[in-house]
C-alpha cells in the first residue's frame, strides 16, 4: 500500500511499548480545568478588541458564528477522543481514518497551532507584565522597568521579547515536574480568570446602552478589504475571534493520561466548550453595550480600558493583574498539547525517536517538553502578535476539518464499533463543522493563507525526506 494510504489499526492505537507510555492520572474535573484553562485567554482578553474593530457591534455575531463551528468540531472531537483514547488527538484520528500522509499534514498543522498559540499568549502576557512593572515602578518609586530593547522583537524596534521567553520556560518547568501537579495549579488559576471576567461583566453590564449597538453591522457580513487593505466584516472578525474558542482539543491530547476516558473526555470537552461560549457571549454583550466599539477596538487591553472609561480603575487593575497571573494557564495547556504531538509523532517514527522517551521519575516526556519550549520561546522572542494568532487559527482550522472528516468516514466504515460518546445528528454536525472551518479559513487575511501553505509545503518536504522512510507503520513494526 502506498505511504499516503497506509492506515493504523484502530485497535492498536492504545497499545504502546514499555517506556513509551504515559501514566493515567487525570479525571474529568482536571480535564474541564485544563479545557477552560486552555480556552479562556488572549482571545477574550485581547482579540475581542480586534474583532470589534473588524465587525463593529456585530462582533456578537462573530462570537456566535465561531462558537457554532467550534461546538460542532468539539462534538466530533468528543466522539473521536472516546473511540481512540490515545495521545495525539486529530493526528491520531487521521492516522486511523484517513491514512499516514493526511495524518502527517494534520500533525504538522497541529505543531503550527500549538506552537503559535503558546508564542502568541506569551507575547500577550509580556505586554501585561511590562505594563505591570511600569505600574509598580510608578507606585513604589523603585524603578523595576526593563530596557525597551528587551521587551519587544525586532519588528517593533527591540532585540528580543525577554519576558515572553522567560514565561515559556517557567511553564515548561511546571510541565516537566509532572502532569497532575501542574493541572491542579491550573485549576486554581482558572478560577481567578473567571472571577476577573465576572468583575468585568458586573461593572460593564449596568452601563449597557442600546444606542451603542447602532449601526450594528457597519462593515457587512462577509470578508471584504477596505481602502487601507484591512480585512473587515463579521466573518473576518469571526476568523480571528475563533482563537478565543479553541483549546478543548488540548483535552483530547490528554486522553491517554485519563482514568476513565469514555466519561471524562465527553464531560471535559463538551462541558468546557459550552461553558466558555456562554461566558464569551455575555462578556461581548457587556463590552459592546457599555460603549462604542471605536473606543476600545484598537486597544491592546480592551477589557481593562473599558473598566477605566467607566471610571472603575480598581476593576481595571484586577483584570490586568489576573491576566498576568492567569494567562499562563493557556500556555500550560498548549505547551502540554504541543509536547504530546511531538511525542506521538516521534513514537510513530515520523519524527526522530528521541522525542518519545518518558522520564522514569516524573512519568512525563521531559526531553520533548524542553525541545518544544526552546522552539516556542525562540518564536515568542521575535514574532508579531496579530500575525501569529491568525496563523495559529489556520493550523487549527485544518485540524478541526480533518477531525470532522474522520467522524464521517468512521461512521461509514465502522458503523458498529463501540463509541462511548456518539455525536448527535452527526450527518448535520460533521458537514457544518467542515463547511464552517473552510469558510473561516477563507475569511482569514490572505497573507495568513499564504504563510499556511508555505508551512505545509515545508511539511511535505520533511515528510518525504524523513517521516515516510522512518515510519514504524511503513516498516511493518507497528499495526
Ligand atoms: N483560546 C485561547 C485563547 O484565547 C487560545 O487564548
Amino acid at each position: 500500500m502506498g505511504a499516503w494510504l497506509r492506515r493504523k489499526n484502530i485497535d492498536q492505537v492504545t497499545v504502546h511499548e514499555a517506556g513509551r507510555q504515559l501514566v493515567p492520572t487525570l479525571s474529568w474535573p482536571h480535564l474541564i480545568a485544563l479545557g477552560i484553562g486552555a480556552i479562556v485567554g488572549t482571545g477574550i482578553y485581547t482579540l475581542i478588541g480586534v474583532g470589534a474593530d473588524k465587525a463593529g457591534p456585530a462582533v456578537l455575531l462573530s462570537f456566535v458564528a465561531a462558537g457554532i463551528v467550534c461546538a460542532c468540531a468539539a462534538l466530533a472531537y468528543a466522539e473521536m477522543a472516546t473511540m481512540m483514547p490515545a495521545a495525539g488527538s486529530a493526528y491520531t484520528y487521521s492516522y486511523t481514518a484517513l491514512g499516514e500522509s493526511i495524518a502527517w499534514v494534520v500533525g504538522w498543522s497541529l505543531i503550527l497551532e500549538y506552537s503559535l498559540v503558546v508564542s502568541t499568549v506569551a507575547v500577550g502576557w509580556s505586554g501585561y507584565f511590562v505594563g505591570f512593572l511600569q505600574w509598580a515602578s510608578a507606585n513604589t518609586g523603585v524603578d523595576m522597568s526593563l530596557p525597551a530593547a528587551l521587551t519587544a522583537g525586532p519588528h517593533a524596534g527591540g532585540i528580543v521579547n525577554l519576558p515572553a521567553v522567560a514565561i515559556t520556560f517557567v511553564v515548561a518547568g511546571l510541565l516537566m515536574a509532572g502532569t497532575k501537579e501542574s493541572a491542579t495549579l491550573n485549576a486554581v488559576l482558572v478560577v481567578l480568570k473567571l472571577i476577573a471576567l465576572a468583575v468585568f461583566v458586573a461593572v460593564a453590564l449596568p452601563a449597557f446602552d442600546p444606542a451603542n449597538l447602532h449601526p450594528f453591522m457597519p462593515y457587512g457580513f462577509s470578508k471584504s478589504v477596505d481602502a487601507q487593505g484591512v480585512e473587515r466584516g463579521v466573518m473576518a472578525a469571526a476568523a480571528i475571534i475563533f482563537f478565543a474558542f479553541y483549546g478543548f482539543d488540548a483535552i483530547s491530547t490528554a486522553a491517554e493520561e485519563t482514568k476513565n476516558p469514555g466519561r471524562d473526555l465527553s464531560i471535559g470537552i463538551v462541558g468546557s466548550m459550552v461553558g466558555c461560549t456562554l461566558i464569551y457571549v455575555v462578556v461581548a454583550l457587556a463590552a459592546v453595550g457599555a460603549m462604542s466599539f471605536t473606543v476600545f477596538g484598537k486597544s491592546a487591553e480592551p477589557l481593562a480600558l473599558i473598566m477605566r472609561e467607566l471610571g472603575s480603575a480598581r476593576a481595571a487593575a484586577v483584570i490586568g493583574a489576573v491576566a498576568v497571573i492567569a494567562l499562563p494557564t493557556v500556555l500550560l495547556a498548549f505547551l502540554y498539547g504541543q509536547s504530546r504531538i511531538f511525542f506521538v509523532m516521534s513514537r510513530d517514527g515520523l519524527l526522530p525517536r528521541g522525542l518519545s522517551k518518558v522520564n522514569q521519575r516524573t512519568g512525563t516526556p521531559v526531553a520533548t517538553t524542553l525541545f518544544t519550549a526552546v522552539l516556542v520561546a525562540a518564536l515568542a522572542g521575535v514574532a508579531r502578535l496579530d500575525e501569529i494568532a491568525a496563523l495559529a487559527n489556520a493550523g487549527t482550522l485544518a485540524a478541526f476539518t480533518a477531525v470532522a472528516v474522520c467522524l464521517l468516514v468512521l461512521r461509514k466504515r465502522e458503523p458498529h464499533r463501540a463509541r462511548a460518546f456518539r455525536t448527535p445528528l452527526a450527518w448535520i454536525v460533521g458537514p457544518v463543522a467542515i463547511g464552517g472551518c473552510l469558510y473561516l479559513f477563507w475569511s482569514l487575511p490572505s497573507r495568513t493563507q499564504v504563510y499556511f501553505l508555505v508551512w505545509n509545503a515545508i511539511g511535505v518536504i520533511a515528510y518525504l525526506a524523513y517521516g515516510r522512510r522512518h515510519s514504524l507503520l511503513g516498516r511493518g513494526e507497528q499495526a
